[in-house]
């Protein structure tokens, strides 16, 4: 059983799903249900009956407490029971736990750690959020059936567009050119620069200018599992390491936000941000539709490489373009290390 870093907000479903419907999700290794008070605030409830754990999502929503569809226990927005339809006294232990959640950038987040400690400026700052210049697509998503991690490596790994993203991503100089790896506080940040190289196709039509680009490729990830990937393209000749902004420069910004199921899925959220031509919104709903199916040839790879590590009867052999997954990974570990550390010291005093 994988361990994860509970103190933290993972993506739980886009805003616009979850509504008086209850819905089920599993985070973590956690069965939750999701719907909206009567208000429009988005609740998560552990998706389990302390009856008969009955996922409560197969129950009613009723007002602003979600009824069992069993035998009726009904529970309030803080997972308290507050009707026991069959009796008169409400058990005392009849309770189910109940998670921090906000909504924001037409995500849902749920905070998967203590309670006391959940905190809104943690969840991912997106630059240029509230910036009229900026535009930013409608989030959307898909399970995975992989191991989260494979996920994270993957975006840390500029070199695979080379070979997974032949139409869209993949140009001269992705397969080869060499990636500078930084340590931060936060997570682990991968980047090169492509000088004077046609743009790839998915990019060709999006950029302003005609001719060779200089390409930066960025490919961040923060703990535990937010990832942030972006794309500048200049003229060739003005680009390169402390390049400005100038009219041509055309810049994107993808947001990667990967929640661990289990051991062996993912849910895979993402939103794109750009700043062109932001009132189109044909080249919006394109640039959706082609972020889809690159990461449906991602999801194909990925699914495979899970199976193929989890049964693998012979040794695997590292790449040095696994530096920064290596890096990160490690990081992880040490952080989900010492939140388990604190957490056990925490239940020895008690
Ligand atoms: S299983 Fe929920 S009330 Fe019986
Ligand atoms: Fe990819």
């Amino acid at each position: 059983m994988s361990d994860y870093l509970r103190n933290a907000w993972y993506v739980a479903a886009l805003s616009r799903d979850v509504n008086r419907l209850p819905v089920a999700r599993r985070l973590l290794g956690e069965p939750l249900v999701l719907f909206r008070s009567t208000d429009g605030r988005a609740i998560a409830l552990e998706d389990a009956c302390p009856h008969r754990k009955l996922p409560l999502s197969m129950g009613r929503v009723q007002g602003d407490a979600i009824e069992c569809g069993y035998h009726g226990l009904t529970f309030d927005c803080t997972g308290r029971c507050i009707n026991a339809a069959t009796q008169d006294r409400i058990p005392p232990y009849a309770q189910v736990r109940s998670y921090p959640v906000r909504d924001r950038y037409g995500l849902t987040f749920v905070w998967m750690g203590d309670p006391a400690m959940a905190d809104e400026s943690t969840i991912l700052d997106i630059e240029h959020h509230d910036d009229p210049a900026w535009t930013i697509t409608q989030g959307d998503f898909m399970p995975v059936r992989c191991h989260y991690l494979w996920l994270v490596d993957n975006l840390l790994d500029p070199s695979h567009v080379a070979w997974v993203h032949t139409t869209s991503f993949a140009g001269a100089g992705t397969d080869r050119t060499p990636l500078i790896v930084e340590d931060q506080s936060s997570g682990v940040l991968c980047s090169r620069w492509m000088l004077d190289q046609p743009p790839p196709p998915f990019y060709a039509p999006l950029v302003r200018f005609a001719g060779n680009a200089d390409r930066l490729q960025h490919y961040e990830m923060r703990y535990p599992s937010v990832g942030i990937n972006k794309g500048i393209y200049t003229p060739a000749g003005l680009g390169g390491p402390g390049m400005q902004d100038g009219p041509l420069t055309y810049r994107m910004a993808s947001y990667h936000f990967i929640t661990p199921v289990d051991d062996d899925n993912t849910l895979y959220f993402w939103l794109q941000h750009r700043n062109t031509d932001i009132h189109d919104q044909e080249l919006t709903r394109r640039i959706a539709a082609g972020a889809r199916a690159a990461f449906e040839e991602d999801r194909a790879i990925l699914e495979a490489v899970h199976l193929g590590m989890k049964n693998s009867t012979t040794r695997s052999t590292g790449l040095l373009l696994d530096a920064g997954a290596n890096r990160f990974r490690k990081g992880l570990s040490e952080r989900i290390a010492r939140e388990r550390a604190i957490h056990q010291a925490g239940s020895a005093s008690l």
